[in-house]
């Protein structure tokens, strides 16, 4: 059983909150893989109390599912507080530390804490220098349990002078879990891992990419190197180029503010499609373990350079979008081709595209062979054309034949046994947090090895060396269209 656990979510009212962390909450505590003892104190800008934000957070989840359970949906609604704040106030940090300790004393432990940043990059940096200074990071408030109950005593820590709770009862870990981008650019991650590394160790810093908790990509691992049916043609004597798709029909939906201060980029670029370039390019790990698979992960992002001029484009009518500068030039669309230059690789592209407002949503990873291969699979033999390990618009791996019907064969679901409960990336991002593992969380090293890809890209788009295309809502960019200078 997991200890007593408090999640504190920064950004508690905003989209992602809505969208995909409500939801993975709630599924959790469905499905009874919370911990026991579980409170989740949500913090956000709006003047609520604890009621006005268990309605909000009733609603945002019965809009999208409106037939859930009643019961169960009070029950979960229970662990949830609310702490009215604002990120760049001290006072409010001191109020977190209040609820905290509070939650301490009614558990009776001094529970397991989980910091989840579920804002803007911009204001990563803030809000670590709050935990700083308040405290926060130091696993327990002094608690004494019952009456005269005293909240916190800041004092400064003997060894290092900064501000420190005195520690009553030592028994649970304090993590913190980040939204990508991790930073703004590479300058602004290292300045965020400086500050992150003199409040937690490595272990404690869960970095995420939601993308690497998708099933089908943590099944390419097994699909390569245990499955192995496709391992030796896996190289640049078999495979002519890799396509990385992360198309979406939608446009940014009321994300205005957030999504021109970052652009496509950096959005989805600058991690997800990276990461997905890294397992299907990277080497055999020595096991699965999270150190060996995040360092083979590392090695091959190290090795990505810039092939070919990266393109972007725009979407009509971006511009006049709520929160989006009027003379925005944020790309909604990009189109990179990335080599490496390794015997594996040498000569094959890596095509990364991605963008919004396009004619359907479909995200997969596409191996193209040069020649068809001769493969086995489930005892038939099959002439392979390409391989794609695809997320939506559903997840499977399928095997695209030569010829022959039917065109494309499901290569295997790694459903698991019948029965067995499988979790959606945002609940596996939260389930792997609270254990420990951070094989699906993304290392400085390669945080730092991803900025590095993207830096020259952002540089070049600044003096304007790409055209910013643009295209009609619905449609593929394509160069002969409307160039904006
Ligand atoms: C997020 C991006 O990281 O990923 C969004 O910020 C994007 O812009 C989303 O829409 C896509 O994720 P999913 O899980 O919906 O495919």
């Amino acid at each position: 059983m997991t200890n007593p656990t408090a999640v504190v979510i920064f950004g508690a009212t905003g989209d992602l909150f809505r969208k995909k962390l409500a939801p993975a909450l709630y599924k959790l505590f469905a499905k009874g893989q919370t911990p026991e003892v579980f409170r989740v104190a949500a913090f956000s800008r709006r003047p609520w109390g604890d009621d006005q934000f268990r309605q909000f957070l009733s609603d945002t989840l019965l809009e999208k599912s409106p037939n859930l359970p009643s019961e169960t949906l009070k029950k979960f609604l229970e662990h949830f507080l609310y702490i009215e704040g604002d990120l760049g106030s001290s006072d409010s940090y001191q109020k977190v530390a209040e609820v905290l300790g509070r939650l301490d004393a009614e558990a009776g432990v001094c529970m397991n804490k989980l910091f989840y940043l579920a804002t803007p990059p911009v204001s990563y940096e803030g809000i670590l220098d709050h935990i700083s200074t308040s405290g926060l990071a130091i696993p327990c408030a002094p608690v004494e349990v019952g009456e005269g109950w005293t909240p916190l005593e800041v004092r400064p820590d003997a060894a290092s002078g900064r501000p420190a709770f005195y520690d009553g009862r030592l028994t649970g870990w304090t993590r913190i879990l980040i939204e990508k981008p991790f930073g703004s650019d590479l300058k602004n991650a290292e300045k965020l891992d400086r500050l992150l590394g003199e409040l937690f160790s490595e272990t404690q810093i869960f970095r995420i990419d939601h993308y690497l908790a998708k099933e089908t990509l943590q099944h390419i691992l097994k699909f390569r190197f245990s499955d192995g049916a496709f391992e030796p043609f896996w190289n640049r004597e078999h495979i002519e180029k890799i396509a990385i798709k992360l198309f979406e029909k939608e446009g940014i939906n009321g994300r205005g503010a957030f999504y021109d201060a970052l652009g496509a980029l950096r959005d989805v670029g600058q991690n997800h499609a990276l990461q997905m370039a890294a397992l299907v390019a990277m080497e055999k790990p020595e096991d699965f373990s999270a150190a060996a698979v995040r360092a083979k992960r590392a090695a091959i992002l190290k090795k990505f350079k810039l092939a070919k001029d990266a393109a972007r484009a725009q979407y009509q009518g971006y511009k006049t979008e709520p929160g989006v500068s009027p003379s925005s030039t944020t790309e909604t669309y990009f189109k990179i081709e990335l080599g490496l230059a390794t015997p594996r690789w040498r000569g094959v592209g890596f095509i990364l595209e991605s963008g919004k407002g396009l004619p359907q949503s479909y995200a997969a990873i596409e191996v193209y062979f040069k020649k068809p291969i001769e493969v086995t699979i489930s005892g038939e033999r099959v002439l392979a054309a390409a391989v794609k390990f695809k997320i939506q618009p559903k997840e499977e791996i399928s095997i695209m034949r030569h010829s022959g019907n039917p065109a494309e064969i499901p290569f295997s679901t790694y459903g698991g046994a019948v029965g067995e409960t499988k979790n959606e990336a945002y609940e596996k991002v939260l389930l792997d947090a609270i254990k420990g593992d951070q094989t699906l969380f993304t290392s400085t090293d390669e945080v730092v090895a991803e900025w590095k890809i993207v830096m020259p890209i952002l540089a070049a788009w600044r003096k304007a060396a790409a055209p910013l295309l643009k295209y009609a809502k619905g449609t593929m960019p394509e160069r002969r269209i409307d160039i904006e200078k």
